[in-house]
């Protein structure tokens, strides 16, 4: 069986082959050739914090991804806010073949679903990014995101400023800018990236024909965007299921202020052309992203294919 820590993870990854690694997951999964149960979350309060567990089989590969979500670690014990590791199994036989570090991987495959998301919704001229939480998802989303599109400037937003300065020292090469909140939603393309648990965006920061990328709301309770932008916005998901249940329409949901009707589709129908997807030039579109096991295995079998063929990893003798 092989060992793959996080330097193994982020040797194999090349960056511009995720979105269509994932692309190609979310295609799978709305077309039916994928078993993805909803993901189960051991919740402890008394410790700030989550675990979720995520079993998938796709195409030939399974496996289990077990993270956590800590959002109070960097600030009180210099430690990631999720921590993860992967299962990867052989389905003939139960096999384990792999198991990976999946902190890098989670945030790799996030960051890739948002740029096909963005491939697919936001409008095509769009030259601004804005970020909203300038964390560990906010360096993969960048990397991911300026491949994709030749922004003429990044707008970084924290309620920790000397986060967006740690942004602009890992990329000197990309256009950078530490902004307001109000500035760096006015970009065509936003990311929100925060565990908060109050709307941190609200309706009339945006401007027409934004498109935004809610990642941050990944559990029931959070949630990044007021409710006016829900309303008016064609809101687009990972899962139906997850995203009602955790994701950043899940307290409109409860609240009844919004219903499963308002889903404009999953991002896999829009994929798979059963649903349309951008419509209009100035509609607000939102991807409600939770963040699905099939993306973990997609990526990790991507992962287990390159560590074979290069040698990569540590083998150990555990059966
Ligand atoms: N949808 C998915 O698939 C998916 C995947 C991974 C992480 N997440 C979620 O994304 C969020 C961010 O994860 P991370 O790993 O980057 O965490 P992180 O702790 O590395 O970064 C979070 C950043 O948000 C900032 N922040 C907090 N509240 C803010 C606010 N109100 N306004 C602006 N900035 C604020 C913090 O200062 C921090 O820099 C978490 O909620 C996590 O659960 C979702």
């Amino acid at each position: 069986m092989l060992l793959l820590s996080s330097k193994d993870v982020e040797s194999l990854l090349e960056i511009k082959k995720l979105p269509a690694i994932i692309e190609d997951c979310f295609y799978a999964y709305a077309t039916g050739q994928a078993v993805m149960p909803p993901k189960v979350y051991l919740d402890l309060p008394e410790y700030n914090g989550d675990f979720r567990a995520m079993p998938a089989y796709l195409k030939g590969a399974c496996g289990l991804k077990w993270v956590c979500v800590y959002p109070q670690n960097p600030q009180n014990y210099g430690l990631p806010s999720i921590i993860g590791l992967l299962i990867y199994s052989d389905p003939a036989t139960g096999m384990p073949m792999a198991i990976m570090e999946a902190s890098s991987l989670t945030s790799y495959r996030t960051a890739a679903a948002s740029a096909v998301a963005t491939r697919y919704l936001a409008n095509p001229e769009a030259r601004t990014l804005g970020v909203i939480g300038c964390g560990i998802q906010a360096r993969t989303h960048i990397k991911v995101l300026a491949e994709d599109y030749p922004f003429d400037c990044i707008y970084l937003y924290d309620v920790n400023p000397a986060k967006t300065m740690e942004l602009k020292q890992i990329f000197p090469h990309l256009p950078l800018k530490s902004a307001s909140l109000e500035e760096t939603c006015r970009a065509d393309i936003l990311c929100t990236l925060t565990p908060a648990r109050k709307p941190v965006i609200q309706k009339h920061f945006l401007k027409p024909g934004t498109h935004i990328d809610a990642i941050g709301a990944d559990a029931p309770g959070k949630q990044e965007l007021d409710l006016e932008i829900l309303q008016q916005a064609r809101i687009f998901v990972d899962d139906v299921k997850q995203s009602t249940h955790g994701g950043e329409i899940n307290v409109a949901i409860s609240s009844g202020a919004l219903t499963k009707e308002d889903i404009a589709g999953t991002l896999g129908e829009v994929i798979a052309g059963k649903r349309p997807g951008r419509q209009a030039k100035d509609e607000i579109t939102v991807f409600d992203s939770t963040g699905l096991a099939i993306q973990d295995i997609a990526l990790a079998a991507y992962l287990y294919e390159r560590a074979v063929k290069h040698g990569t990893g540590l083998e150990v003798e555990l059966f």
